[in-house]
Order: structure tokens, then sequence, then C-alpha cells
């Protein structure tokens, strides 16, 4: 399905105020998973500040035993100290990785920011080599920022 297919209903399922965040936030998952074809997982980590570690809140796929990150581990706690964009063609290639599963190939990790502050992350592991474009962040970038606004300040 297209990105801009998507968008409408991440908005509907993020406006679903009788629902927590956190099953907002699953619903989020599910869907980008089941839609994009080579969205294998996908999950929100979000910063525990004062540990300085990253805590898995919502998930599609296969469950994972990294539910919390130290800052700068891997590929998800460099992305918590370094406030960019981490797109990973080739997963192989990388020192500072933590391995999920073996059948993952790529992975692509994009900050979230509420108030300009780096809280958290989406991060998606694919079973493709080198499916990730610029599209792909464009519109992470984009739910990252939808799903920033029903985060409390
Ligand atoms: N591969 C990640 C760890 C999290 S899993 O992909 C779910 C990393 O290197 O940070």
């Amino acid at each position: 399905m297209p990105f801009s297919n998507l968008k409408p209903k991440v908005k509907t399922i993020l406006s679903n105020e009788n629902e927590p965040t956190a099953q907002r936030l699953k619903e989020v998952c599910e869907l980008l998973q089941s839609s994009v074809g080579y969205y294998d997982w996908v999950g929100f980590y979000f910063a525990n500040e004062a540990e300085k570690t990253l805590h898995l809140k919502a998930f599609a796929g296969e469950p994972t035993d990294h539910t919390v990150i130290p800052f700068g581990k891997g590929i998800c706690g460099q992305v918590a100290v370094s406030n960019q964009n981490f797109v990973v063609p080739d997963v192989k290639a990388q020192d500072n990785y933590i391995a999920c599963s073996i059948t993952v190939k790529s992975e692509i990790v994009i900050p979230l920011f509420k108030d300009g502050k780096n809280i958290g992350q989406i991060d998606i592991d694919s079973h493709v080599e080198d499916p990730f474009s610029a599209e792909d962040e464009r519109f992470l970038e984009w739910v990252n920022e939808e799903v920033a606004k029903i985060l409390a300040p």
C-alpha cells in the first residue's frame, strides 16, 4: 500500500482517544507491518533520560529480547544520542549492531522528537536487503510527528 494511503489510517488510529496511547502505538505498528511488504518488524522505543536507556513500548512482529537498550548500543542506541535518521542497508556491515534475528538483513531507525527533544524512535527491521529509500524516511518522520502530537508534554 502506498504511503499516501497509509497516512489517513495512521491518523485515524492515533486520534482514537478511547484507547490508551500504548494500544494506539501498537495498532500503528501492526498497520505498517501488515501493509508494507518489507516491514517485517516495527516497534517504538522511548527514552528514559535518567537511566540512559531505551524501552520498547509497542511493536508488531516477532517478540524481541531487546526490550531495553542502553544509549549508544546498537543502531537504536546510536540514534538516541545522534538525533539522526539511521538507515542500514546491510546489517552485516555494522559493528555496533544488536541482532534480533538471523533473518533480519536491514534496518531503519528514525528519531521521534517532542518539542525539539529526541524522546524515542521508530525502528523497522526487514528481511530484504537494502529496501529503504528517502520515501521511507519522509513517511516515518511524518508518522513520528503525528505520534508526538498525542504524547503528553
Ligand atoms: N537491531 C537493533 C535492536 C533492536 S531490534 O531490531 C528489535 C539495534 O541494533 O539497535
